[in-house]
């Protein structure tokens, strides 16, 4: 039987690329780059299946083109760059990667915690620059993570694993979500239910774990600034427009809120005007998940999923059952 015809719209890890190529007739963009919305529906026409990345837009215009393309399959857990209404419409399964990717994400966002709390891209910075020169009382101060507040805004998979972290650091952890973790997890856990405003006004560490739809879009403005404590920390790890990024650069610049660790941004890769300039935030691109083993099981899962709708059977993780009938 002939292989289906799979399009890939950027390099992934070696050991996905070697199953791809065994299980599939695989043509991939193998440019370090993005491919613009012509080339994505150029190099996805006439295929069985696409794999493809969140910075690659997916909606009606590229799937209208596409008269054998039987499944999207995402390489992220997040799925806010394809419009599933319109796959749906048009009976494609749009499929994500959940799970794989929980811990890697969680050990990421405690970093940005750890890291934005205790100042360790400045100590790093003022010890390349050579001002090292004597211990100092007063040098560097920043804050205690230990023992302190998080709240986690969503509590999903990503969030029930930062409150297992926490429980080693003896946090109090509040939690506001719409969706409740499974009660023997809320327990073990001892997570609290707050609203979020409640939330926003207790924590030390405000943490975002929620997806990115047009309801969550801006969770986190300037009135939910305000109600954060003047000493607190905002950390994003889940999707930049969660938060209203100017209004953020205008809270930390006068000080509103201590800091912020951020690895997304409103309009990635574009950065707000002003936050390269503070000190008291912390700025990764885009790499919570970014280990080799993550990145590999995200991989594996995606051709899982491909190859399942391409069999004819469901795929192990699909945003849009419906499709299936
Ligand atoms: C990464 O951001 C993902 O959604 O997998
Ligand atoms: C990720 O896997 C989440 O849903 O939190």
């Amino acid at each position: 039987m002939a292989k289906p015809r799979v399009f890939l719209s950027r390099e992934l890890p070696p050991d996905v690329m070697r199953v791809l190529r065994e299980r599939c007739d695989l043509t991939a963009n193998l440019e370090d780059r993005v491919l613009s919305k012509a080339e994505l529906i150029a190099a996805t026409t006439g295929m069985d299946g696409l794999l493809c990345l969140l910075t690659d837009t997916i909606d009606a215009e590229v799937l209208d083109i596409q008269p054998r393309l039987k499944v999207v399959s995402n390489y992220a857990v997040g799925f806010n760059n394809v419009d599933v209404a319109a796959a749906t419409a048009r009976g494609i399964p749009i499929c994500n990667t959940p799970g794989v990717l929980t811990e890697t994400t969680a050990d990421f966002a405690w970093t940005l915690m750890m890291a934005i709390a205790r100042r360790v891209v400045e100590a790093d910075r003022y010890t390349r620059e050579g001002r090292f020169t004597q211990w100092e009382p007063m040098l560097l101060l920043g804050t205690d993570v230990y023992g302190k507040t998080l709240g986690l805004v969503g509590a999903g998979r990503i969030g029930q694993a930062m409150a297992r972290r926490a429980r080693g650091f003896s946090m109090r952890v509040l939690y506001s979500d719409i969706y409740d973790p499974p009660a023997d997890i809320v327990d073990e856990l001892q997570m609290e239910k707050v609203s979020l405003e409640d939330l926003l006004r207790q924590s030390d560490y405000v943490s975002l774990h929620a997806p990115f739809t047009e309801e969550t879009r801006h969770l986190i403005g300037a009135p939910q600034l305000a109600m954060m404590k003047p000493g607190a920390y905002l950390i994003n790890s889940a999707r930049g427009p969660l938060v209203d990024e100017a209004a953020l650069v205008e809270a930390l610049k006068n000080k509103r809120i201590a800091g912020a660790g951020l690895d997304v941004y409103e309009h990635e890769p574009k950065l707000a005007p002003g936050l390269i300039d503070l000190n008291n935030a912390v700025l990764a691109p885009h790499t919570a998940s970014a280990s080799l083993e993550t990145r590999t099981k995200m991989g594996m899962l995606a051709v899982d999923n491909l190859m399942a709708v391409l069999e004819g059977k469901r795929a192990p993780h699909t945003v849009n059952p419906e499709v299936y009938g």
